[in-house]
């Protein structure tokens, strides 16, 4: 799964760059949007991300382009290869892991395909 976001004036920190915080969370929700498609029907909610590094800046105006693509199906979670591109260059990757919820949030295996 792929989309896109426009790094708005709203997005940067005080030095001019984006806020990390930001591509978290637009990354943890590409995550997220990934997993419902596969696993319809299903609550999912975030257990863990792997390495969070920042190492290319981004300016405001920039469009990025995040990817997901689906590394692991385990019994109540799956992992997601999560990536941010600036035209050719990546400027972050990590992997997020997706539990299956029941309405009190207790953990529930995920449907067997
Ligand atoms: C999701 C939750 C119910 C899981 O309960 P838990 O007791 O941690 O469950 P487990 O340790 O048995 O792990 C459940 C699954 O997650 C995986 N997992 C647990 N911690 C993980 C981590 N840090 N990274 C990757 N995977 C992880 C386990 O490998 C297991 O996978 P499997 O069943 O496919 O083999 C519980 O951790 C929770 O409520 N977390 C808060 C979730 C949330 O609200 N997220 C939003 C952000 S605050």
């Amino acid at each position: 799964m792929e989309n896109h976001r426009l790094v708005l004036p709203e997005h940067m920190n005080h030095y001019g760059f984006l806020f990390g915080g930001y591509l978290l969370a637009w990354v943890d929700e590409l995550a997220w949007m990934a997993a419902s498609r596969d696993f319809p029907g299903c609550q999912l909610v975030t257990v863990g991300m792997k390495e969070v590094a920042f190492k290319k800046s981004v300016r405001e105006g920039t469009i990025l382009s995040l990817r997901a693509h689906r590394t692991r199906v385990g019994d109540t979670s799956a992992s997601y290869a999560v990536s941010a591109w600036k035209d050719d260059l990546e400027i972050f990757s990590t992997e997020v892991t997706l539990v299956r919820v029941d309405e009190e949030g207790r953990k529930q295996s995920l449907p067997k395909g």
